[in-house]
């Protein structure tokens, strides 16, 4: 079945990382209308469709795992290094199906499998690790407001400088 989008289940708090998201389940769909219209997996140019969607599946996950990892770094969340730790086991289990795929002829049965993996991975690692993200997001907006709060405020210094100029106007 081809992935959906689900606000509410998927969302991270940082559109950017959404969006991210967004073109791995688009990845994915596309790798699963090659398999449905494909009619000859064996033929070159079927092949080398093939590898350029397992290329960019696993180049894209890359990069966004590099930006993800930076916002549970920044916030030095709890999560942090679960995550890092299951995005080092995607990668290593993704290179082991690309190796395994790209070392003969790839055929349908090995991309079938290929594509229910990174599904299932994806959407369980969205839905159990990245949605922690929102506590990053959650926590960088509340010291956003806080810090504009204090800039509004005026300072112990500038209250007294205020004082000072009434006096002075008013004597
Ligand atoms: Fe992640």
């Amino acid at each position: 079945m081809p992935l959906q989008w689900d606000q509410e289940k998927y969302t991270t708090g940082y559109s950017h990382i959404d969006e991210q998201h967004y073109q791995l389940f688009d990845g994915l769909n596309s790798l699963l209308i090659f398999l449905k219209d494909s009619s000859n997996i064996e033929q070159p140019e079927e092949q080398e469709k093939a590898v350029e969607l397992i290329n960019f599946l696993g180049e894209y996950a890359a990069s966004h795992f590099r930006d993800e990892e930076a916002l549970f770094a920044k916030s030095d969340h709890p999560m942090k290094i679960v995550n890092e730790e299951e995005h080092r086991r995607f990668v290593a289990k993704y290179l082991e199906y690309k190796n395994k795929l790209t070392a003969g002829a790839i055929t349908r049965g090995s991309l079938i499998q290929l594509h229910i993996f990174l599904q299932s991975w994806l959407i369980k690692h969205i839905s159990k690790v990245d949605i922690a993200l929102r506590d990053c997001a959650a926590k960088e907006e509340a010291e956003q407001t806080a810090a504009s709060d204090f800039t509004k405020k005026p300072s112990v210094f500038g209250r007294f400088l205020a004082l000072f100029q009434k006096k002075r106007l008013a004597a």
